[in-house]
């Protein structure tokens, strides 16, 4: 690893695509990473390759409960991809580049298409427990306090020194989930709108929530952004999908307190509708 052990050099971006490469005869141009609780949706790909975290060189490990830490090649839809089953987060102490390093190695793999799932906080009041939100775009919280993955010297193979963020989340992809999801009969719980993403771990204050809606947001999570920003600088086009798993408490003496294991327990109920329609949508990419 490059200066301050939290850099990688475009040689070990490489490294690792090659190595999965010559490692895996699937060579997918779509990448899903399962949000927390999601992991599931990797076990519905059929005829599976699987690489533990551990066993692929320069690859973060995963250390959060939830996530199961493994890289799945197979069909979803009729169609090659591969999951992330586990993801990094801010939260767990990597380095921004760390928690980013599968999307420029998917990059260098041919991926061209990724949909990213998380768990989020609903903030929108129109939305309930077990909603599934497309999003439309993000807030980069971490990236205002300078935790943005491409501040350093820009490694221009990969993409522009200013990328535009502007069109994300692409509009044709929400176009074609939105008809997976009139064909599923999922039109009652499923919204669209703005992802907050927070380093965390701990939850939002009431302050910090009241500031978050007030600044646009629908729902708050932890994850997701620096993975979509880096994905939108080498030019990927990019899906994203929050499971609201518990309505963030925005009410002094509310006897509502966020947790983990209210998180997971949404997800489990609600992750069998929302891996159908990631798999109905993967479907549809040509
Ligand atoms: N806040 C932040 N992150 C989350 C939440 C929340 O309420 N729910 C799931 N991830």
């Amino acid at each position: 690893m490059a200066s301050g052990g939290c850099r990688y050099t475009y040689d070990e971006y490489k490294e690792t695509a090659d190595w999965l490469l010559a490692h895996c005869r699937i060579h997918p141009k779509i990448a899903v990473i399962c949000g927390s609780g999601l992991g599931g949706l990797a076990e519905l790909l059929s005829d599976r390759i699987v690489f533990p975290y551990q066993q692929i060189p320069h690859f973060p490990q995963s250390t959060v409960s939830g996530h199961a830490g493994r890289l799945v090649f197979g069909e979803l839809g009729g169609k090659q991809c591969v999951c992330m089953q586990g993801r990094f987060h801010f939260y767990e102490g990597y380095p921004i580049n760390k928690v980013t390093f599968p999307i420029r190695v998917f990059h260098l793999m041919g991926i061209e298409a990724l949909i990213v799932t998380n768990a989020a906080g609903g903030l929108n009041e129109q939305f309930n427990v077990g909603d599934i939100m497309f999003i439309r775009d993000h807030i980069n919280m971490p990236g205002f306090g300078g935790q943005n993955p491409l501040c350093g010297s820009n490694e221009e193979r990969f993409g522009p020194r200013f990328p535009c963020m502007s069109d994300a989340y692409d509009g044709t992809f929400r176009q074609m989930a939105v008809n997976s999801a009139v064909e599923l009969g999922y039109q009652d719980f499923v919204r669209e709108g703005v992802y907050c993403m927070l380093a965390g771990p701990s939850y939002e204050t009431i302050a910090e929530s009241r500031m978050l809606k007030i600044l646009g947001a629908d729902a708050v999570g932890m994850s997701t952004v620096p993975e979509v920003v880096l994905a939108r600088h080498c030019g990927m086009r990019v899906f994203g999908i929050s499971l609201i798993t518990n309505k963030v408490v925005t009410e002094y003496g509310s006897p509502e307190k966020a947790n983990h294991e209210e998180v997971l327990q949404t997800a489990k109920v609600r992750a069998e509708a929302l891996q159908t329609l990631v798999s109905n949508l993967v479907g549809r990419m040509d």
